[in-house]
């Protein structure tokens, strides 16, 4: 099938391209994101390729639609960027990737728990320095810590079983509770109550109009004070007012993001001789006890070969008019 392929990096060439060779697809790579503004470059294909800070609203899909484009493949797992009911409406199927790599993400929520607790960064940057002081560089002992887990589908479930076996105890909230972790030892609470017993708290629920904001004035209140906020999901599953909030208050100890609100302006790109005009994001990095990384939680080499694998063997499906559970429904927030 004919795909143009947006938000192109360097690296997706490099993936797809590897494996395009199995399945022997047409691709047109563009570097820009797709929207309402750039949706007309689908002219003469079949598919379009999207990730996570493409906007396929209604605006995009009608575009799409009168283009001819039959089919939205998702290089994510997430969809909280689709109007997954008017693609259905226009008859474009979307299609995503929705299990690649949970370690991958799992492993990058520790990465920032512990350099955040350890301040490694600082550390580095000290010695290459000459300074081998140890001055206000003291975390705390992970093991006997309670950590809750916000979401255990897929990642949460790795990310809960990792932390089990550091020695810390381990309670989760999920609209949906698995037998498999209460069976671990995994304590399911309410929200209120995971949030008021939690030393850190990790988000790994998608974003739905339910999640939205999740986090919030309210409920970072109810966080214990010093808790530790890691929200490796979706941006806006926080009101990052609200979180600077109480990082000025002392309330939240910590904030470790991989996800922004309006990383979409942002992340991806290299902006280091620019000045920045979001100034959320300006002032909590001005934070000590904050880290931000910029939506590189999926981005190993096992998660990204499993990535254009997934989205390819999709084309080629959908080309086949095969039945795939990775197709998208409207009435997905409805389903388990
Ligand atoms: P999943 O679908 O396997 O699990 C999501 C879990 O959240 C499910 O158990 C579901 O029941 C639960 N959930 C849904 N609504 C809820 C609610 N209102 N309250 C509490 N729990 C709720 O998804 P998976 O694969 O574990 O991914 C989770 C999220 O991680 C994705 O939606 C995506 O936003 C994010 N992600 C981030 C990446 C990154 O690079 N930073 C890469 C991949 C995914």
């Amino acid at each position: 099938m004919k795909i143009a392929f947006f938000s192109t990096k360097s690296y997706d060439c490099e993936y797809f391209n590897a494996v395009n060779k199995e399945y022997h697809h047409e691709i047109k790579y563009f570097t820009s994101y797709l929207n309402a503004d750039t949706a007309n470059l689908s002219q003469g294909y079949d598919a379009v390729c999207a990730f996570v800070n493409d906007t396929l609203d209604k605006a995009t899909i009608d575009i799409l639609a009168e283009n001819n484009v039959k089919l939205i493949a998702l290089r994510a797992a997430g969809f909280n960027n689709v109007d997954i009911a008017h693609a259905a409406e226009k008859n474009i199927t979307v299609m995503r990737v929705p299990d690649y790599s949970p370690y991958a993400v799992a492993e990058h929520t520790l990465a920032l728990i512990l350099t955040l607790n350890r301040k490694t960064h600082k550390a580095y940057n000290r010695v290459r320095e000459g300074n081998f002081s140890l001055d206000r560089l003291e975390g705390f002992d992970l093991h006997g810590k309670t950590v809750g887990v916000i979401g255990t589908g897929k990642i949460g479930k790795v990310f809960a079983n990792m932390m089990q076996s550091l020695g810390t105890y381990v309670v989760a909230y999920d609209k949906y509770p698995s037998d498999e972790l209460k069976q671990n030892g995994i304590t399911y609470l309410t929200l209120d109550e995971l949030l008021a017993t939690s030393d850190i708290v990790s988000l790994h629920c998608p974003l739905t109009p339910e999640t939205y904001q999740i986090i919030n004035k309210n409920t970072l209140a109810q966080m214990k004070t010093g808790a530790m906020l890691i929200n490796t999901s979706r941006g806006t599953l926080i009101n990052s007012e609200d979180v600077l909030d109480s990082l000025r208050n002392k309330k939240l100890g910590y904030l470790g993001i991989d996800v922004y609100s309006q990383e979409e302006n942002l992340f991806f790109e290299d902006l280091s001789e620019m000045v920045l005009e979001d100034e959320t994001i300006s002032l909590l990095m001005t934070f000590p006890n904050v880290l931000v990384t910029s939506h590189q939680a999926f981005f190993t080499k096992e998660a990204l070969t499993k990535i254009a694998v997934k989205t390819l063997q999709n084309v080629t499906d959908f080309g086949k008019g095969a039945e795939s559970p990775n197709e998208v429904k409207p009435d997905v927030y409805k389903s388990k």
